[in-house]
């Protein structure tokens, strides 16, 4: 069964919301699906190792930029060969700032450099998920994840 780790910085529980909406929609029968707040628990970048799918959450804070809570994670994640792993982003941010939701596009370059293939949709909601087209971008997202993870399954089942 491919694993998927839904990880997740949020100081005010916006992201947090989309992170639990993306855990509900992943069908249990085909994924285990691990779920992590970056604040409450110690996630050491060489753990995305352990999985297939990472989705990975952030909020953003003073003028664009990533929050503490992701320091040391990127630190780490800067040694550590995702090659093979499918990656999709996601966060809140506001609108009423200039850099709308930067750091889920500063998380996307991190994931490319570590070598992950990175989905090219990624989920930016203004403040929490309200709107029906919130809802639509995170089942996309979800959806897309859960389909990449399937291809590769197919393939290493059945040979390319
Ligand atoms: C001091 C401060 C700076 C912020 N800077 C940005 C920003 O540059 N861009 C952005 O899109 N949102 C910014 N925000 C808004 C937060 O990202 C937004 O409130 C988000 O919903 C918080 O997510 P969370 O509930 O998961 O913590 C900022 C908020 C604060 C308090």
């Amino acid at each position: 069964m491919k694993r998927i780790l839904i990880l997740y910085a949020s100081s005010t529980g916006n992201t947090e919301e989309i992170a639990s909406l993306l855990d509900k929609s992943i069908d249990r029968e085909t994924f285990e699906v691990v779920l992590k707040n970056l604040e409450m628990e110690e996630v050491d970048a060489t753990q995305l190792t352990q999985y297939d799918g990472i989705l990975f959450g952030t909020y953003t804070y003073d003028d664009g930029d990533l929050p503490f809570e992701t320091d040391i994670f990127c630190d780490n994640l800067a040694a550590v060969d995702l090659s093979g792993k499918v990656v999709g982003l996601f966060g809140s941010g506001d609108t009423a700032y200039s850099l709308f939701c930067q750091a889920v596009d500063t998380m996307k370059t991190v994931f490319a450099h570590a070598h992950a293939e990175v989905l090219e949709t990624s989920v930016k909601i203004d403040l929490d998920p309200y709107e029906p087209e919130d809802f639509a971008a995170i089942q996309k997202l979800s959806r897309e994840i859960q389909h990449a993870l399937s291809v590769a399954a197919a393939v290493e089942e059945n040979g390319p």
